[in-house]
């Protein structure tokens, strides 16, 4: 019987160590997939998938973001530009850009790093990236096509958790998940994957929310449980049933001033004590993290690949 089935007697509910899900290690696996998917591209096509990230602002984890996007499309083999805004660039300004992306035929893929400054509204900025090049899955059109189990484009998190538990042979058909967080980019979109029919989905899946009665109540049921509210530490222990596989998806700057940077990262969940009673779960930095990079890339080769078949 798999390990998420099996209900754990008091006896067995302290000191159960959790199996720590490696995403640097599945991501490397991906990334390597992807530089394979290149290299076989550029031999048919005479020419490298590429990405444009629109980067609006001083955020400086978006900044850090970025970069790290730009360099692994660099060591993929990807043709990469990342076009720098200032922060009091208009939503016009910004838009009159993506459309110029949309027709260069250098791009198969364009990101706009969220968030934006606050005098931009996001949603209104994503409907004017071209569908077919909208690598994030945040169009409309891309967000209805999945919903509707014809999915073209995936936000990169959400496949990156899937990846990571098919990776690791955790059982998702039939599992309960619970996903905290309700957000267009993680939440809703991994609601949707997990629920369809198919390998890797057909879950039965909860979302909860800021209007969500009793978090806890909710989260206890789940065999899988996936933290994505952007509150650090926020899932505690007694909110997870033992022997359930934990997914942490946040990733917050602590202020640290024992550190170099002078911040460190958190996750949404209360690391130390629910790796006591999980049966598996992800560390951050090195879980979800690595994985979300790696999945745009696969979305760019899959976008480039689209754009040859047209
Ligand atoms: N900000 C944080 N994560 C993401 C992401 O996956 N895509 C974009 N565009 N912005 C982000």
């Amino acid at each position: 019987m798999h390990n998420l089935c099996r209900s754990y007697g008091t006896k067995w509910r302290r000191n159960i160590t959790a199996r720590i899900i490696d995403g640097k290690t599945i991501s490397a696996k991906v990334r390597a997939e992807v530089s394979e998917g290149v290299r076989t591209f550029k031999g048919a096509e005479g020419r490298a998938p590429g990405l444009v990230a629109v980067l609006v602002g001083n955020d400086a984890a978006s900044h850090t973001y970025v970069r790290n996007k730009e360099k692994s499309c660099i060591e993929v083999g990807m043709t990469t530009e990342v076009c720098r805004m200032p922060a009091s660039t208009t939503q016009d300004e910004l838009t009159t850009v993506v459309q110029a992306y949309n027709s260069d035929p250098r791009f198969d893929g364009i990101l706009v790093q969220l968030p934006l400054p606050r005098h931009m509204n996001a949603a209104m900025v994503t409907r004017f990236i071209n569908p077919l090049k909208d690598v994030d899955g945040l169009h409309p059109e891309n967000m209805g096509l999945l919903l509707a189990g014809e999915a073209r484009f995936v936000p990169a998190t959400p496949l990156g958790v899937q990846r990571l538990l098919r990776e690791d042979g955790i059982r998702v058909e039939g599992a309960r998940v619970v996903i905290c967080g309700r957000s267009n980019i993680v939440g809703k979109p991994l609601a949707a994957l997990l629920m369809q029919r198919g390998e890797g989905a057909n879950a039965t899946v909860t979302v909860c929310h800021t209007g969500t009665r009793d978090l806890a109540v909710e989260t206890r049921r789940a065999d899988i449980l996936i933290a994505a509210t952007g509150n650090p530490r926020s899932i505690t222990a007694d909110m997870v049933r033992p022997g359930a596989v934990v997914i942490d998806v946040g990733i917050s700057r602590i202020e640290d001033l024992t550190t170099k940077s002078g911040f460190r990262l958190a996750g949404d969940v209360d690391y130390g004590p629910v790796s006591e009673i999980a049966s598996a779960i992800t560390p951050v930095p090195g879980g979800v993290g690595p994985m979300t990079i790696a999945m745009l890339l696969d979305n760019v080769l899959r976008a480039a690949q689209l754009a040859t078949s047209r």
